[in-house]
């Protein structure tokens, strides 16, 4: 762990730090070794875990490897009621994949109608993601699993009590004795987890670009493709998942809480929740772009309805720029290019 005390920030090095990581990526890329933080938050630049090596895009593929019946058996888990403690909510209540992985509400709803703090991200491609969560507290799908079972206001319940509800069918026990040996909670985190690695939406019209389809992207997706990369976009959304593989500070050209107008959350320290040091105070996870036009309302609050309010305040707090309409529309262009197909068996009950 580096030392919690840090000499004092410099605006200048923040911006420095968005404008070197914008270069890198774009010359190709060696990811940001950093969280790239709001000046505000006071950082001294280094600190955060390094992003995995990966260069700055690169064209979603298929898992290969997955066992396909603990692909079949997470995903039944995943649709089944019974992992919540009044029987209401499954996970895919929240991350309907209907609809893009998500809820399409602000804030999650749980047992009970309880409302929860944040926005609830996308289960698809999840399993490219370096950390889980908004502030990146858990380290995989695996761990992450266990989580929305024991949160008191989305599933409230604990494994011995799904254990005991799903020992008591025959297909589950079945199954669990055949994969694991046993029906307990490990196994069970497990099987989910192997199906939401099943849930890439390959072949999205990016995809097939990056692939040399010269064909894939219209002239105003193509257009946006330049400006997310000569803005500097994807100094922070890279990856096979434009996202997801590094901490960024929201707010890093402006003060996005304090225009906001309401006050900040416990929602909105981010990863300070998880390190309480006072450089990671509104750093989250740079979220994926994926499907990103299925999955509004957007950020970690919920806060932002529409995919183009959320490109012009990325431009603003972000970079410092101020978009035109013309290049906003080709940005969003952009954007829904990277809406792809899941797998045909993904959803178990589509008629749900
Ligand atoms: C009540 C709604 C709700 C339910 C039920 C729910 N989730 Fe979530 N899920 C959320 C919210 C909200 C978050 C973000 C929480 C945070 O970051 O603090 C989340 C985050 C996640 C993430 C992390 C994604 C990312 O990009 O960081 C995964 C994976 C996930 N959930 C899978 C599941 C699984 C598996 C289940 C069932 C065992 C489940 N969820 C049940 C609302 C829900
Ligand atoms: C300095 C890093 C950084 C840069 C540069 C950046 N983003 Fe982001 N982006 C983030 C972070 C962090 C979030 C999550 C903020 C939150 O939820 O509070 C985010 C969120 C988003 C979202 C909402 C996603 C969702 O599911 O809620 C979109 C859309 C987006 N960015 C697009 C862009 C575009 C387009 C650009 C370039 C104009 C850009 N970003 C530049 C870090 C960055």
């Amino acid at each position: 762990m580096p030392p919690s005390t840090r000499p004092d920030p410099a605006i200048a090095i923040a911006v420095l730090a968005v404008c070197a990581a914008a270069l890198l990526a774009y010359f190709a890329f060696a990811p940001p070794e950093q969280a790239i933080r709001a000046p505000a938050g006071g950082s001294s630049g280094a600190g955060a875990p390094a992003a995995p090596a990966q260069g700055p895009v690169s064209p979603l593929t298929r898992p290969v490897g997955l066992d396909p019946e603990k692909v079949r058996l997470g995903r039944r888990l995943f649709h089944d009621k019974r992992l919540s403690g009044d029987g209401t909510v499954a996970c895919a209540s929240c991350h309907d994949l209907n609809r893009g992985g998500m809820d399409g509400l602000p804030q999650a709803v749980g047992v009970r109608g309880q409302k929860g703090d944040v926005n609830t991200p996308t289960v698809l491609n999840s399993g490219l993601n370096f950390r889980q969560f908004w502030d990146g507290r858990a380290a995989d799908l695996v761990e992450q699993a266990a989580g929305p079972v024991h949160n008191p206001t989305e599933m409230d319940s604990n494994w011995p009590q799904v254990v005991a509800r799903l020992s008591g069918d025959p297909a589950y026990a079945a199954a669990f004795a055949r994969l694991y040996g046993r029906l307990e909670g490990p196994a069970i985190q497990d099987a989910i987890a192997a199906y939401e690695q099943s849930l890439v939406t390959a072949d999205a019209p990016f995809d097939r670009h990056l692939q040399g389809d010269a064909t894939a992207l219209s002239p105003a997706a193509a257009e946006g493709w330049r400006l997310f990369r000569d803005l500097g976009c994807v100094a922070c959304h890279q990856g096979a998942n434009l996202g997801g593989n590094m901490y960024a500070g929201l707010g890093v050209m402006g003060d996005f809480f304090r225009d906001r107008g309401r006050a900040p959350t416990k929602a909105d320290l981010g990863r300070y929740s998880v390190t309480r040091r006072e450089e990671d105070r509104h750093v989250f996870k740079v979220p994926s772009l994926r499907n990103v036009a299925r999955t509004a309302p957007y950020f970690h609050d919920g806060s932002v309805a529409t995919l183009e309010e959320a490109v012009d305040l990325m431009a603003r707090y972000q970079l410092g720029v101020r978009l035109d309409p013309r290049r906003k529309g080709q940005l969003i262009a952009f954007l829904e290019s990277l809406t792809g197909e899941l797998p045909a068996d993904a959803v178990e009950d589509p008629g749900r």
